[in-house]
Protein backbone atom coordinates (compact mmCIF):
# COMPACT_ATOMS: atom_id res chain seq x y z
CA UNK A 1 0.00 0.00 0.00
CA UNK A 2 1.47 3.05 -0.54
CA UNK A 3 0.82 6.87 -0.25
CA UNK A 4 -0.75 9.32 -2.94
CA UNK A 5 1.55 12.58 -2.87
CA UNK A 6 -1.71 14.65 -2.58
CA UNK A 7 -1.72 17.96 -4.88
CA UNK A 8 -0.66 20.59 -2.19
CA UNK A 9 2.97 21.10 -3.37
CA UNK A 10 3.69 24.59 -3.22
CA UNK A 11 3.14 26.61 0.31
CA UNK A 12 -0.68 26.54 0.62
CA UNK A 13 -1.56 30.45 0.17
CA UNK A 14 -3.49 31.03 3.57
CA UNK A 15 0.33 30.03 4.88
CA UNK A 16 2.80 32.83 5.92
CA UNK A 17 6.44 31.78 4.89
CA UNK A 18 8.42 33.90 6.99
CA UNK A 19 5.99 32.62 10.05
CA UNK A 20 6.63 28.77 9.31
CA UNK A 21 7.84 26.70 12.65
CA UNK A 22 11.74 26.13 11.38
CA UNK A 23 11.96 22.81 13.57
CA UNK A 24 8.98 20.32 13.40
CA UNK A 25 8.96 17.37 15.74
CA UNK A 26 6.18 14.56 15.38
CA UNK A 27 4.48 11.88 17.92
CA UNK A 28 3.73 9.57 15.23
CA UNK A 29 0.86 7.63 17.14
CA UNK A 30 -2.56 5.51 16.07
CA UNK A 31 -0.26 3.10 13.80
CA UNK A 32 -2.08 0.16 15.68
CA UNK A 33 -5.70 1.26 16.07
CA UNK A 34 -4.95 2.37 12.43
CA UNK A 35 -4.63 -1.35 11.15
CA UNK A 36 -6.78 -2.79 13.65
CA UNK A 37 -9.97 -0.45 12.60
CA UNK A 38 -9.36 -2.24 9.27
CA UNK A 39 -8.79 -5.33 10.54
CA UNK A 40 -5.62 -5.86 9.67
CA UNK A 41 -2.96 -6.92 12.18
CA UNK A 42 -1.24 -3.88 14.03
CA UNK A 43 2.31 -3.96 11.68
CA UNK A 44 0.19 -2.86 8.27
CA UNK A 45 -0.26 0.33 10.30
CA UNK A 46 3.44 0.77 11.03
CA UNK A 47 4.24 -0.04 7.44
CA UNK A 48 1.72 2.56 6.27
CA UNK A 49 3.12 5.19 8.89
CA UNK A 50 6.68 4.60 7.29
CA UNK A 51 4.97 5.76 3.95
CA UNK A 52 3.08 8.96 5.55
CA UNK A 53 6.45 9.80 7.27
CA UNK A 54 8.43 9.59 3.52
CA UNK A 55 5.32 11.95 2.46
CA UNK A 56 5.62 14.13 5.69
CA UNK A 57 9.46 14.52 4.74
CA UNK A 58 9.11 15.50 1.45
CA UNK A 59 6.06 17.85 2.47
CA UNK A 60 8.48 19.80 4.51
CA UNK A 61 11.25 20.26 2.08
CA UNK A 62 8.56 21.42 -0.57
CA UNK A 63 7.10 24.09 2.06
CA UNK A 64 10.66 24.98 3.45
CA UNK A 65 10.71 23.45 7.37
CA UNK A 66 14.19 23.41 7.99
CA UNK A 67 14.39 20.49 10.18
CA UNK A 68 11.79 17.57 11.18
CA UNK A 69 12.46 15.11 14.37
CA UNK A 70 10.36 12.21 14.56
CA UNK A 71 9.72 9.62 17.71
CA UNK A 72 10.14 6.62 15.55
CA UNK A 73 10.68 4.30 18.68
CA UNK A 74 10.89 5.18 22.29
CA UNK A 75 13.11 3.45 25.33
CA UNK A 76 9.77 2.02 26.57
CA UNK A 77 8.41 0.55 23.07
CA UNK A 78 11.09 -2.77 23.86
CA UNK A 79 7.47 -3.68 26.07
CA UNK A 80 5.71 -4.44 23.25
CA UNK A 81 4.81 -8.13 21.83
CA UNK A 82 8.37 -9.54 20.57
CA UNK A 83 7.20 -9.47 16.85
CA UNK A 84 5.91 -6.12 16.61
CA UNK A 85 9.57 -4.85 17.96
CA UNK A 86 11.12 -7.10 15.60
CA UNK A 87 9.15 -6.06 12.56
CA UNK A 88 9.92 -2.88 13.56
CA UNK A 89 13.43 -2.83 13.52
CA UNK A 90 13.19 -4.93 10.16
CA UNK A 91 11.57 -1.75 8.59
CA UNK A 92 13.64 0.52 9.90
CA UNK A 93 16.39 -1.52 8.47
CA UNK A 94 14.53 -1.97 5.40
CA UNK A 95 13.07 1.99 5.10
CA UNK A 96 17.34 3.00 5.33
CA UNK A 97 17.94 0.84 2.57
CA UNK A 98 15.34 1.66 0.32
CA UNK A 99 15.37 5.66 1.14
CA UNK A 100 19.50 6.67 1.37
CA UNK A 101 19.75 7.31 -2.50
CA UNK A 102 17.04 9.49 -2.57
CA UNK A 103 17.99 11.09 0.77
CA UNK A 104 21.29 11.76 -0.30
CA UNK A 105 20.15 13.40 -3.44
CA UNK A 106 17.29 15.27 -1.96
CA UNK A 107 20.39 16.93 0.31
CA UNK A 108 18.78 15.14 3.44
CA UNK A 109 20.68 15.20 6.51
CA UNK A 110 19.33 12.38 8.64
CA UNK A 111 20.82 11.34 12.40
CA UNK A 112 19.11 9.10 14.75
CA UNK A 113 19.42 10.38 18.49
CA UNK A 114 18.72 7.70 21.42
CA UNK A 115 21.00 5.04 23.03
CA UNK A 116 21.54 3.43 19.39
CA UNK A 117 24.17 0.50 20.72
CA UNK A 118 21.18 -1.05 22.11
CA UNK A 119 19.83 -1.49 18.35
CA UNK A 120 20.48 -4.66 16.40
CA UNK A 121 24.26 -4.42 15.35
CA UNK A 122 22.80 -4.86 11.83
CA UNK A 123 20.24 -1.72 12.52
CA UNK A 124 23.36 0.17 14.05
CA UNK A 125 24.97 -0.64 10.77
CA UNK A 126 22.60 1.38 8.58
CA UNK A 127 22.04 4.34 11.19
CA UNK A 128 26.03 4.72 10.79
CA UNK A 129 25.83 4.34 6.81
CA UNK A 130 23.02 6.83 6.54
CA UNK A 131 24.73 9.79 8.70
CA UNK A 132 27.97 8.93 7.05
CA UNK A 133 26.40 9.41 3.80
CA UNK A 134 24.52 12.52 4.24
CA UNK A 135 26.79 14.28 6.97
CA UNK A 136 27.61 16.96 3.91
CA UNK A 137 24.28 17.44 2.69
CA UNK A 138 22.62 21.34 3.09
CA UNK A 139 19.22 21.03 3.20
CA UNK A 140 16.70 19.77 5.71
CA UNK A 141 17.50 18.39 9.37
CA UNK A 142 15.68 15.01 9.18
CA UNK A 143 16.16 13.35 12.97
CA UNK A 144 14.68 10.05 13.72
CA UNK A 145 14.51 9.60 17.69
CA UNK A 146 14.85 5.91 17.79
CA UNK A 147 15.28 4.10 21.30
CA UNK A 148 15.11 7.73 22.64
CA UNK A 149 13.90 8.80 25.74
CA UNK A 150 13.80 12.27 27.24
CA UNK A 151 14.64 12.04 30.43
CA UNK A 152 17.80 9.70 29.41
CA UNK A 153 18.73 12.38 26.86
CA UNK A 154 18.87 14.87 29.95
CA UNK A 155 20.97 11.91 32.18
CA UNK A 156 22.98 11.40 29.68
CA UNK A 157 24.32 15.01 29.38
CA UNK A 158 24.08 15.31 32.69
CA UNK A 159 27.27 12.13 33.05
CA UNK A 160 28.92 13.65 30.36
CA UNK A 161 29.03 17.11 32.43
CA UNK A 162 29.90 15.61 35.59
CA UNK A 163 32.71 13.58 34.35
CA UNK A 164 34.04 16.96 32.91
CA UNK A 165 33.80 18.66 36.12
CA UNK A 166 35.54 15.83 38.06
CA UNK A 167 38.53 16.20 35.82
CA UNK A 168 38.57 19.96 36.16
CA UNK A 169 37.73 20.54 32.76
CA UNK A 170 34.82 22.74 33.62
CA UNK A 171 33.70 24.41 37.02
CA UNK A 172 29.76 24.32 38.40
CA UNK A 173 29.30 27.54 37.97
CA UNK A 174 29.63 27.28 34.11
CA UNK A 175 27.23 25.10 33.75
CA UNK A 176 24.30 27.04 31.54
CA UNK A 177 21.46 26.29 29.43
CA UNK A 178 23.73 26.75 26.25
CA UNK A 179 26.46 24.42 27.62
CA UNK A 180 23.92 21.57 28.88
CA UNK A 181 21.95 21.63 25.37
CA UNK A 182 25.58 21.07 23.53
CA UNK A 183 25.73 17.31 25.33
CA UNK A 184 22.09 16.49 24.20
CA UNK A 185 21.82 13.58 21.72
CA UNK A 186 20.10 16.74 19.93
CA UNK A 187 23.09 19.43 19.82
CA UNK A 188 23.19 21.54 17.15
CA UNK A 189 19.52 21.68 15.92
CA UNK A 190 17.49 24.31 17.04
CA UNK A 191 14.47 23.63 19.41
CA UNK A 192 11.57 22.64 18.09
CA UNK A 193 8.87 25.43 17.61
CA UNK A 194 6.17 23.40 16.80
CA UNK A 195 5.11 19.81 18.61
CA UNK A 196 2.64 17.36 16.49
CA UNK A 197 0.47 14.52 18.49
CA UNK A 198 -1.41 12.46 16.24
CA UNK A 199 -4.46 10.02 17.39
CA UNK A 200 -5.78 12.20 20.29
CA UNK A 201 -3.44 11.51 23.07
CA UNK A 202 -2.52 14.91 25.28
CA UNK A 203 0.85 13.47 26.74
CA UNK A 204 4.90 14.05 25.48
CA UNK A 205 5.26 10.60 26.27
CA UNK A 206 9.20 11.28 27.01
CA UNK A 207 9.81 12.70 23.91
CA UNK A 208 12.42 15.77 23.81
CA UNK A 209 11.51 17.00 27.18
CA UNK A 210 14.10 19.64 27.84
CA UNK A 211 13.95 20.66 24.02
CA UNK A 212 10.29 21.25 23.66
CA UNK A 213 9.94 23.93 26.68
CA UNK A 214 8.71 26.42 24.36
CA UNK A 215 7.46 24.24 21.86
CA UNK A 216 3.54 25.00 20.27
CA UNK A 217 1.71 21.49 21.14
CA UNK A 218 -0.87 20.35 18.21
CA UNK A 219 -2.80 17.05 18.83
CA UNK A 220 -5.25 15.99 16.13
CA UNK A 221 -7.29 13.07 16.38
CA UNK A 222 -6.26 11.52 12.96
CA UNK A 223 -4.25 8.92 13.10
CA UNK A 224 -0.75 8.78 12.07
CA UNK A 225 -1.39 6.29 8.91
CA UNK A 226 -3.90 9.02 7.71
CA UNK A 227 -1.42 11.82 8.80
CA UNK A 228 -1.55 13.60 4.95
CA UNK A 229 -0.55 17.58 3.58
CA UNK A 230 -3.52 18.85 4.71
CA UNK A 231 -3.42 17.54 8.02
CA UNK A 232 -0.01 19.11 8.51
CA UNK A 233 -1.61 21.88 6.16
CA UNK A 234 -4.21 22.14 9.12
CA UNK A 235 -1.36 22.09 12.14
CA UNK A 236 0.72 25.04 9.99
CA UNK A 237 -1.96 26.96 10.13
CA UNK A 238 -2.91 26.76 13.88
CA UNK A 239 0.44 27.33 14.68
CA UNK A 240 0.73 30.54 12.74
CA UNK A 241 -2.70 31.73 14.42
CA UNK A 242 -1.05 31.02 17.91
CA UNK A 243 0.88 33.67 20.20
CA UNK A 244 4.24 32.93 21.09
CA UNK A 245 5.69 35.03 23.85
CA UNK A 246 8.42 32.87 25.13
CA UNK A 247 7.06 34.03 28.96
CA UNK A 248 7.06 37.54 27.98
CA UNK A 249 4.39 40.20 28.41
CA UNK A 250 2.75 41.67 24.53
CA UNK A 251 3.52 44.85 23.49
C1 LIG B 1 2.96 4.48 17.38
O1 LIG B 1 1.81 3.78 16.97
C2 LIG B 1 4.08 4.26 16.51
C3 LIG B 1 5.26 3.65 16.83
C4 LIG B 1 5.56 3.08 18.13
C5 LIG B 1 6.36 3.50 15.89
C6 LIG B 1 6.53 4.61 14.91
C7 LIG B 1 6.86 3.99 13.64
C8 LIG B 1 6.41 4.37 12.43
C9 LIG B 1 5.61 5.57 12.17
C10 LIG B 1 6.63 3.55 11.25
C11 LIG B 1 7.99 3.20 10.99
C12 LIG B 1 8.80 4.27 10.44
C13 LIG B 1 9.86 4.04 9.67
C14 LIG B 1 10.72 5.18 9.29
C15 LIG B 1 10.24 2.74 9.13
P1 LIG B 1 1.19 2.70 17.95
O2 LIG B 1 1.65 1.37 17.52
O3 LIG B 1 1.54 3.06 19.36
O4 LIG B 1 -0.33 2.89 17.69
P2 LIG B 1 -1.50 2.61 18.76
O5 LIG B 1 -1.37 3.66 19.81
O6 LIG B 1 -2.73 2.76 17.93
O7 LIG B 1 -1.30 1.22 19.28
Amino acid sequence: MTVKPTILQELPADLEREKLPRHVAVIMDGNGRWAQRQGQPRIMGHRRGADVLKELLRCCQDWGIQALTVYSFSTENWRRPMEEVNFLMTLFERFLRQQLRELVAEDVRIRFVGDLAALPLSLQAELERAMEATRQNKGIRFTMAQNYGGRQDILQAVRTIATQVQHGQIQPEDIDEAVFERHLYTAGVCDPDLLIRTSGEMRISNFLLWQVAYAEIYVTETLWPDFDRSEFHQALRAFQQRDRRFGMVKN
